[in-house]
């Protein structure tokens, strides 16, 4: 729907007359997270200027932070330039992941609840510009976004000029469903006074200097929506580990009968996990506090169990939009977007005590858990926000296929080639083939534990071999490796393209 005012008019320009307003050297702030809500028209015209100006002999240098990953239309674009420098904290697009990986750019893979800090205490160059996505602008400077928080909160309030993509994509009705509020960071702020997943303590807009605002573009451009799959057979096994494993805990006594609020991450994996708590009969008033909602959102509200989901992002398919469009008034009391500073925040996580369900890429032996180097080396996507709800849930949960490349890499490896998360912080880890609980057990334990209940039978042997030739050559008893060994299934995939 379009929206104006004398203040938008006053503002409008073309995408091409802002990349025109942006200097060569420049750091930008964009609104985008798991990639909803980022600037798709600004972004391809300042790339179209640097091509242009490229040929004529002149320099650029950028350096792009976003709330996490966004669109081809802002990643790739700015990357194909060859002038993009730097990425912080979180992305996902094929080409800039190469142009990591091939270490053209800079990429700082952070906890997303660390970034604002890095900001405000000037840690990281500060902010030129920041180009935001909105639903509407009012000539007092209250900025609505679309559906992402992110980062864009802090980026408005730090950057020296301000340019607006105007969405006329989804309706007005959308404001409101933000709360947008950014703690102090020193001791003197008291606590964040979110008790529950539904508690809103903010403002449904990101208050800024209505004279910084330099530009408003309007857009009709939509998200790259992502589609998912229908859950494989691996994904519902893990998905019935879970699920099996919780009703366990609160027979025991250890989670309350009317649950915790659940954290989900992102992937066909976390969205299986949900379907399934939707079509579980045992599972029912279920209460999301995450970084993330995906479409496996609406199966919970078709099974009638969701209460409410607070979340940074709204990341629907194109079919997902389409529906929150339909129901956007009467839905405004199960959704609610937040800064990913409180979405994030280890003090609320810990102190609503979540159920956090997170993918891993690689684990090995003892529990030290890899989400972000394929092989040591190259970066996937960033550690995100699985950091932040790993360390500081109530119960932090890892799932992974124990395969991958049919079957050429296993994810139980004897020593991961990268740690995000250490044997210290994780505690459930689930495969298809099944669950380890790892909590109070010593390091052989869980090695015992996670053998013999996640690897596939097709590396299970070779995992036991490496493990008992460990407890015999290693010096140290108390965390047996054998160090020659404990890197070469990489080193063998490497070489040959099979762990086996
Ligand atoms: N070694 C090498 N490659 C592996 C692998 C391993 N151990 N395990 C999986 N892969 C490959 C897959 O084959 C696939 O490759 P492809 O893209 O060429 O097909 C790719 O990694 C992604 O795997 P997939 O099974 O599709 O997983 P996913 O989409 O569920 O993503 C993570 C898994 C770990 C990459 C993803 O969850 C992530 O980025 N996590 C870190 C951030 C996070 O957890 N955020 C949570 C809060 S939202």
């Amino acid at each position: 729907m379009t929206v104006t005012n004398p203040f938008i008019e006053s503002r409008l320009k073309s995408p091409e007359e802002v990349a025109l307003l942006l200097p060569r050297d420049v750091t930008l702030g964009c609104s985008g997270f798991t990639p909803a809500g980022y600037p798709k028209l600004i972004p391809p015209a300042f790339a179209k200027r640097i091509e242009t100006e490229q040929k004529q002999g002149h320099e650029f240098s950028i350096r792009l932070y976003a709330g996490a990953s966004t669109g081809e239309e802002l990643d790739g674009a700015l990357a194909k330039t060859g002038a993009l420098k730097l990425r912080i904290p979180y992305q996902s697009n094929s080409y800039l992941r190469n142009q990591i990986n091939a270490g053209n750019v800079d990429f700082i893979d952070m906890h997303l609840s660390h970034v604002v800090k890095y900001i405000e205490h000037g840690i990281l160059p500060s902010i030129d510009a920041a180009i935001v996505e909105a639903v509407d602008v009012t000539s007092d400077g209250k900025v609505y976004l679309t559906t992402s928080s992110g980062m864009s909160a802090t980026y408005l309030q730090k950057a020296k000029e301000i340019y607006i993509e105007l969405s006329d994509v989804h309706p007005q009705e959308l404001k409101g469903y933000h709360d947008i509020y950014l703690p102090t960071h020193h001791s003197k702020g008291g606590p964040i006074p979110i008790l529950s997943p539904d508690d809103r303590i903010g403002q449904p807009y990101v208050q800024v200097d209505p004279s910084l605002i330099k530009g408003i573009v309007r857009s009709s451009a939509r998200d790259a929506s992502a589609e998912f799959k229908a859950p494989d057979a691996d994904c519902i096994a893990i998905a019935d580990h879970v699920l099996e494993f919780i009703r366990d805990e609160i027979k025991k006594g250890r989670i309350p009968k009317e649950y915790l609020p659940f954290q989900n991450g992102v992937g066909n994996i976390a969205n299986a996990v949900l379907g399934s708590m939707a079509k579980n009969d045992h599972f029912h008033e279920i209460q999301m506090y995450t970084e993330v909602v995906q479409d496996s959102a609406f199966d919970l509200i078709d099974a009638g169990k969701l209460q409410v989901a607070s979340t940074s992002a709204l990341t629907f398919s194109g079919k997902g939009l389409e529906r929150f469009h339909k129901n956007i008034n009467e839905w405004k009391s199960k959704f609610i977007i937040r800064p990913q500073e409180i979405s994030n925040h280890p003090e609320v996580i810990r102190r609503m005590g979540l159920i956090a369900m997170n993918t891993a890429l690689e684990v090995d032996i003892y529990g030290n858990v890899n989400s972000t180097h394929v092989m040591g080396t190259s970066m996937m996507n960033g550690i995100g926000g699985s950091g932040d709800f790993t360390r500081n849930s109530h119960l932090c949960i890892f799932m992974t296929p124990s395969l991958a490349k049919n079957g050429d890499i296993s994810a139980i490896v004897p020593f991961v080639s990268h740690t995000d998360h250490s044997e210290h912080s994780t505690m459930i880890i689930v495969t298809e083939q099944g669950l380890a609980d790892l909590r109070g057990c010593p390091p052989k334990k869980r090695a015992e534990l996670i053998i013999e209940k996640c690897a596939h039978p097709s590396y299970r042997d070779r995992l036991r071999s490496y493990y008992e030739t460990a407890k015999q050559v290693s010096k140290g008893k108390h965390t047996p490796h054998h160090l020659e060994e404990a890197l070469s299934w990489h080193v063998r995939f490497l070489k040959t393209g099979s762990m086996k």
